[in-house]
């Protein structure tokens, strides 16, 4: 079965054909992020508009490069949230009505979620139970795995989630957005002997995390270089001092998560897991540990509809279906509170 994945829960308009779960027919992702920058985030309503136009396009796209017809989709799954709701609606309406018209299930999926999922799409080793890791823009979630329908979060961030410490904090530093990538462009191989920031560690059972204090640490420490210049010398060495001590605080938690239920296995997803650092320190780590960690090729740690697609297709698989009637969500919380009292 050929499932149709639509995802637009932020700036991204993504469309995805997965053949039986895990072969990509195609996928296409189109980004208004160029729309967003001269306002250094995303703005809700251009997001919503750019979606509006592109959401068809991307689907037409992804049939001509699979060399498909509509009438070959089996089953369609859609972002169902957390996210924007302007965004999200235009997902949810089109994804509704090609349900309606082709005559095939619909199901809904959650984001965050797909984002572990899809580390399991691309290892055909990795199994349940898992420690699901996302670490995005918008979530900082650890999360015991059991199927993709049943997990229990174990730890979140009370503030800023990690990908927004990293966009803040090339703010700070002028360097444009999102900054993640740029911040890590900029730390690669720098080890700073001028900065240090404390690791925010709430306290040592806690599986929490909090951000917004080291951005506040790095805005304090620009602040006290006084020229242009001075800022422009300095700003590798922030990076990397920043980049190495989220880059810590995200490692141990996830092994303190992972070792706290016993899980052999980690799932990272979300677009801070590109990070270099992370890849690099989570990996020394979890070897030492005898744990396994899985990070998705950079394509899909992005947003994408790969993961919506690969998602559905393993709730459909479960007995998931939902109406022409589902609404959608911009809080992963209340989808938590949902999902647990469903399970
Ligand atoms: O998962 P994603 O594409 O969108 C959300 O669902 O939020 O994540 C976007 C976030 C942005 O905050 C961006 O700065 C961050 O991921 N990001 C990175 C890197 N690449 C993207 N952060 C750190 N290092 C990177 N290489
Ligand atoms: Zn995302």
């Amino acid at each position: 079965m050929i499932t149709l994945g639509i995802e637009t829960s932020c700036d991204e308009t993504a469309a995805a054909l997965v053949k039986g779960g895990r072969e990509v027919l195609a996928s296409v992702v189109f980004s208004s992020l160029e729309e967003h920058k001269e306002f250094g985030g995303v703005v809700p309503e251009i997001a919503s508009r750019s979606h509006v136009e592109a959401v068809l396009k991307c689907l037409d796209l992804c049939l001509k490069k699979a060399k498909i017809h509509l009438r070959d989709i089996g089953l369609i799954a859609v972002t169902q949230g957390p996210g924007l709701m302007g965004s999200l609606l235009v997902g949810l309406s089109a994804a509704k009505a090609l349900a309606l018209a082709l005559g095939k299930p619909l199901v809904g999926v959650d984001h965050v979620v797909a984002h572990v999922y899809a580390g399991f799409l691309t290892d055909e080793k990795l199994s349940f139970p898992c420690l699901g890791f996302v670490v995005s823009g918008g979530h900082t979630v650890l999360a015991r795995m059991d199927s993709p329908s049943r997990f229990k979060a174990l730890g979140a961030t009370v503030d800023d989630a990690a990908g927004e410490a990293f966009d803040k904090v090339a703010k700070i530093l002028g360097l444009g957005y999102p900054g993640g990538p740029e911040v890590d462009r900029l730390a690669r191989g720098v080890r700073s002997t001028r900065f240090f920031f404390k690791r925010p560690i709430l306290s040592r059972e806690s599986l929490n995390f909090s951000f917004s204090g080291i951005k506040t640490a790095v805005l304090y420490e620009v602040r006290k270089l006084r020229s242009e210049q001075e800022r422009r010398k300095a700003a590798k060495e922030i990076c990397a001092a920043f980049q190495e001590s989220v880059t810590e605080v995200l490692t141990e938690k996830s092994i303190q998560a992972a070792k706290s239920q016993n899980l052999k296995a980690i799932v990272v997803g979300g677009g801070v897991s590109a990070n270099s650092r992370l890849r690099e320190k989570l990996w020394a780590r979890s070897r030492k540990e005898g744990i396994r960690v899985v990070f998705p090729p950079l394509p899909l740690c992005r947003d994408n509809a790969v993961m919506i697609a690969g998602l559905g297709r393993a709730l459909y698989a479960e007995g998931k279906r939902d109406t022409l009637e589902m609404g959608s969500y911009s809080d992963f919380e209340e989808f938590l509170r949902s999902a647990n009292a469903g399970n």
